[in-house]
């Protein structure tokens, strides 16, 4: 049995995410797990908040709340809004858990013993109001190059000028506004990455399979010279996970807490780890996934994520794993995405511009997103998502093509032969050449599945859709009805086997509706072998029921109401 291993980039704890961080990452990872699933492979599909850092600390004092708790109730939301979009996890964890904490602990002390870890005294901004170092980003001052008042720390956003945050004038906390802020030398751990070059450049070069996307930012970052820096892995913060060497002190650091960029890719191990203790499964259950020396060398590994992750996990990442000495499972497929940008502009968090997931479902169920967001995925370009366009792809796809066929075949057989599979003749020349048209597109649909072409994917899934369409329509057994009820039965017959097949190929889309066909057809939505044994599925007499109305068409007041009111700000 084939073994697949998927991870979708974890999303940061602090807020509800967008449309746009959905798609780059836990959608698209959903729908391939869904597929594997469908395909026979044995799958372990793993994601977890991302919960360390300054932004979980400050979202916290925001909310007035202690940012353990907050991070506990953060993670139970997005939980919850996974559930609420079918995101098949079959674990979401947390980063900030026990199992995390140990492998976090235990990955630097082994880094460290490979003589891959420095200690470097570094002059740092704090901020006694805030009691705090300050990361550069929460720095704002004058630009030095062109004046702009409210440059940060790590750039200029008006000129672009990469800066320092000693560079700017009038220094100033965001946070609090202090300006009383002062240089602090303080201590900190940096992970020799430039040490790894070569392992690295060896790793990446061996993966000749990778998206273009993936490969280009990874071999950028390599052989710039920025990007191999070496890179400090610890802060001076509280929340996070304490530096330690395995389980012993790490003299000189304490009160530090590992960078959250070090700790979270691990937290995708460790999470395994906490999907074993949930189930009560001893160790060697998760190391069978993520150990080469406990069988998972016969793991495939793919990951999902936005193309600004990308740097994390073919370099920083990497360098964790490799440089460890230890026989991780290394990824084997990095699938990347561009960005979903929303009605003219971006998606902003800060500024609750776009759809946010709990809003997405407030207003209509979870497949017309699915089916709208992987249709559109951000992969060879940036995608746009517009309200007319969602409209139209609801109102076409969904409503005109996929729900209206299910709903005119089962009604028109409810009204002329009952609730039951009809007889009639074998199936005739129409009916083969179709067989063998859907043939050739669902080996197309499942090449596009294998490959993670998500947009050509859905296009050839449409493309079967659209054809049982138009058989109803050319066959038009209402009027074949009116002079040949047997011919007609045929043709109702084999539009009514097309629902199950239909339901099997749509579930990794849209896998409520797919539910809801496959049940009124009284089968499971089993993965066809081959078209020909798929359309004799259901025989004569094999009783189904009318399903509700799959998809309700969206109306143009909807549509323009919608449009207002995600324009900007949140509450
Ligand atoms: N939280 C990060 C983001 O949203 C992604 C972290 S992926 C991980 O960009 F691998 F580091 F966990
Ligand atoms: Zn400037």
């Amino acid at each position: 049995m084939q073994r697949t291993l998927i991870t979708s980039a974890l999303p940061y704890i602090n807020g509800i995410k967008h449309l746009g961080n959905l798609v780059g990452s836990q959608l698209p990872a959903d729908l391939y797990a869904r597929y594997c699933r469908a395909r026979g492979h044995e799958v372990l599909f793993l994601c977890a908040t991302d919960e360390h850092g300054t932004p979980a600390e400050i979202a916290a004092e925001k909310a007035g709340k202690d940012v353990a708790e907050y991070c506990a109730e953060l993670h139970q939301v997005q939980a919850d809004l996974a559930e609420g979009f079918r995101l098949s996890f079959d674990h979401f964890g947390r980063s900030s858990s026990e199992q995390n904490r140990k492998l976090t602990q235990h990955l630097a002390a082994r880094l460290d013993d490979a003589g891959l870890i420095e200690e470097i005294e570094e002059r740092q901004m704090y901020s006694p109001t805030d009691g705090r170092f300050l990361p550069d980003r929460y720095i704002e001052g004058t630009c030095p190059n062109c004046g702009y008042d409210s440059a940060r720390g790590d750039q200029c956003d008006n000129c672009t000028k990469q800066l320092d945050p000693t560079d700017l004038i009038n220094p100033h906390s965001t946070i609090s506004g202090a300006t009383d802020l002062e240089v602090r030398t303080t201590k900190h751990l940096f992970l020799k990455q430039s040490k790894m070059r070569d392992a690295l450049r060896d790793w990446i070069d061996s993966k000749t399979d990778w998206p273009v996307l993936t490969t280009s930012i990874a071999k950028k970052w390599l052989n710039d010279g920025d990007g191999l820096q070496d890179r400090g892995i610890t802060r001076d913060l509280s929340w996070g996970v304490p530096v330690q060497k395995g389980d012993a002190p790490w003299p000189g650091m304490e009160g530090k807490v590992f960078y959250v960029w070090f700790d979270a890719p691990i937290e995708y191990i460790a999470c395994g780890a906490e999907w074993a203790d949930a189930k009560g499964l001893p160790d060697r259950d998760w190391q069978r996934w993520w150990r080469t020396d406990a069988g998972a060398e016969d793991v495939r590994y793919v990951q999902f994520m936005g193309k600004d992750n990308v740097p994390f996990h073919t370099l920083s990442f990497p360098v964790t794993m490799l440089g460890s000495g230890e026989p991780w499972k290394m990824v084997d497929y990095i699938k990347s995405f561009n960005y979903l940008n929303y009605d003219g502009g971006q998606f902003s968090t800060s500024r609750g511009r776009g759809v946010f997931m709990d809003q997405a479902l407030s207003i209509l169920p979870s497949d017309y997103w699915r089916w709208w967001l992987l249709s559109h995925a951000p992969e060879s370009s940036d995608s746009e998502f517009t309200w007319e366009n969602f409209q139209t792809s609801v109102n076409k796809d969904l409503a005109d093509v996929l729900g209206n066929f299910v709903s005119r075949v089962t009604k028109f057989c409810r009204g002329k032969f009952g609730e039951q599979v009809p007889g009639g003749p074998a199936y005739g020349p129409q009916e083969t050449a179709l067989m063998d048209e859907l043939q050739s597109r669902l080996e197309a649909y499942q090449a596009n599945m294998d490959a993670i072409e998500v947009r050509k994917a859905a296009t050839e899934l449409r493309a079967i859709w659209v054809a049982g369409n138009e058989y109803l329509q050319s066959a038009a057994p209402w009027t074949t009805f009116k002079t040949d009820p047997e011919q007609a039965a045929m043709q109702v017959r084999f539009a009514l086997n097309l629902i199950p097949f239909y339901a099997a190929l749509s579930a990794p889309f849209i896998p409520d509706t797919a539910a809801a066909m496959a049940e009124a057809m009284n089968v499971a939505p089993d993965w066809p072998s081959d078209v020909q044994s798929a359309m004799t599925r259901l025989s004569a007499g094999d009783a189904f029921s009318v399903p509700g109305n799959l998809f309700a068409k969206i109306t143009d007041e909807q549509r323009e109401d919608w449009q207002q009111k995600f324009a900007g700000t949140r509450d």
